[in-house]
């Protein structure tokens, strides 16, 4: 029999990997073919294994098989999301380990440290959708919970759009003083204003992203502005429910994803939100087969809660890269 090896590769071998400016186009590329129907997504899409009352936190599992003309490509992600335990334990609040197949003979290649990779196709998925759904000349962003994620939001975003300014509130002013200090010296050329509320934030912003781990809605309906492109990220919903009635579009990544988790699990499951509600999933709209942002004064809701495939297109990537370049630890499975 032969021997039976796999590539680990930890945060620091994946980090070298990963480039805002690359992940972005391959991020577009993924709606472009969920758009075409040209990829195959395993089913269900995602597995969301809620523990008992007392753990905050859950589990998603989520496998994607990739297949494409040129190559295919499978793999699961897996990932924890425990939101006490920056306080409790020191820890971040999202860990995540992906596993890479080979799609003829079924075995695994390649096991990745993923949280990283995770905040760099949200952020890049924000920035496809912002760049069909924002004001072409949006300038000013506001970031509602200065976390891990809020920073990938913004340095992608900064990748499509010209920016004057960050505006930024976080329930935690320290959270918000480190993500300040943290982003000037990433952006030096972008302000970043911190906030006293998210009223604050959303005044003005051409685009607020809401990246908290808020276990109840607090974002108002009557917080938004004409024009504005809001994009909530979060496992949870942060949405009251006016917000759906202020949008005019709402958008999503995967309709069947966003049934769920996220921001309007709760209103699909209570009725008031019915699939024909959802405006375009974000692919059609990167084909051409629905219309984008029409003018300057629609509101548009943007709910990305994170595809398999995203996962799937960078990990494998990454991989490539790696092996390329002789990175990473082969350990042996048998
Ligand atoms: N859509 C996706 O694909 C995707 C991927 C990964 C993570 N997420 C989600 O992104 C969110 C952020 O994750 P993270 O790992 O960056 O978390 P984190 O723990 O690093 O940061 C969360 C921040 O939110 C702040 N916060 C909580 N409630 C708030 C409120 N009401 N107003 C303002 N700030 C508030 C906290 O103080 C904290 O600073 C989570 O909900 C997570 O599940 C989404």
């Amino acid at each position: 029999m032969h021997k039976l090896e796999i590539l680990f590769l930890g945060q620091k071998d994946v980090k070298n990997f990963l480039d805002m400016q690359q992940v972005i186009p391959k991020i577009k590329k993924v709606f472009e073919n969920h758009g075409r129907a040209s990829v195959i997504l395993s089913d269900p899409v995602k597995i969301v294994l809620p523990l008992e009352p007392s753990i905050n936190g859950h589990f998603v599992g989520m496998p994607a098989f990739i297949d494409l003309k040129e190559k295919s490509v499978a793999g699961v992600k897996w990932i924890g999301t425990f939101p006490d335990n920056p306080k409790q334990h020191g820890l971040p609040t999202s860990s995540a380990i992906l596993i890479i197949n080979d799609t003829r003979t079924g075995v695994p290649v390649c096991f990745m440290e993923a949280s990283l990779l995770t905040a760099y196709r949200t952020g890049a998925s924000t920035a496809v959708g912002a760049s069909f759904l924002a004001k072409k000349d949006s300038h000013t962003i506001g970031i509602i919970g200065a976390s891990f994620q809020g920073r990938y939001q913004l340095l992608a975003l900064a990748e499509i759009f010209n920016l004057n300014e960050c505006k930024v509130f976080d329930i935690n002013k320290n959270a918000a003083e480190t993500y300040r200090s943290e982003m000037l010296e990433q952006l030096s050329c972008t302000e970043i204003k911190i906030c006293r509320s998210c009223e604050e934030v959303v005044s003005g912003s051409d685009i607020v992203v809401t990246a908290t781990t808020s276990p109840f809605p607090f974002f108002e309906g009557q917080w938004c502005e004409k024009g504005m492109l809001l994009v909530s990220i979060a496992a949870k919903s942060e949405l009251k429910p006016e917000v759906l009635d202020r949008a005019d579009k709402i958008v999503v990544d995967t309709i069947s994803g966003c049934m769920h988790q996220g921001a309007l699990v709760p209103y699909f499951k209570s009725g008031l939100l019915k699939e024909k509600d959802i405006y375009s999933e974000l692919g059609q709209i990167v084909v051409g087969e629905k219309k984008g942002r029409e003018n300057e004064k629609e509101i548009i809701l943007y709910v990305p809660i994170g595809v398999g495939t995203e996962d799937i297109a960078v990990a494998m990537k990454v991989y490539e890269l790696a092996k390329a370049q002789g990175k990473g630890t082969m350990l042996s499975l048998f």
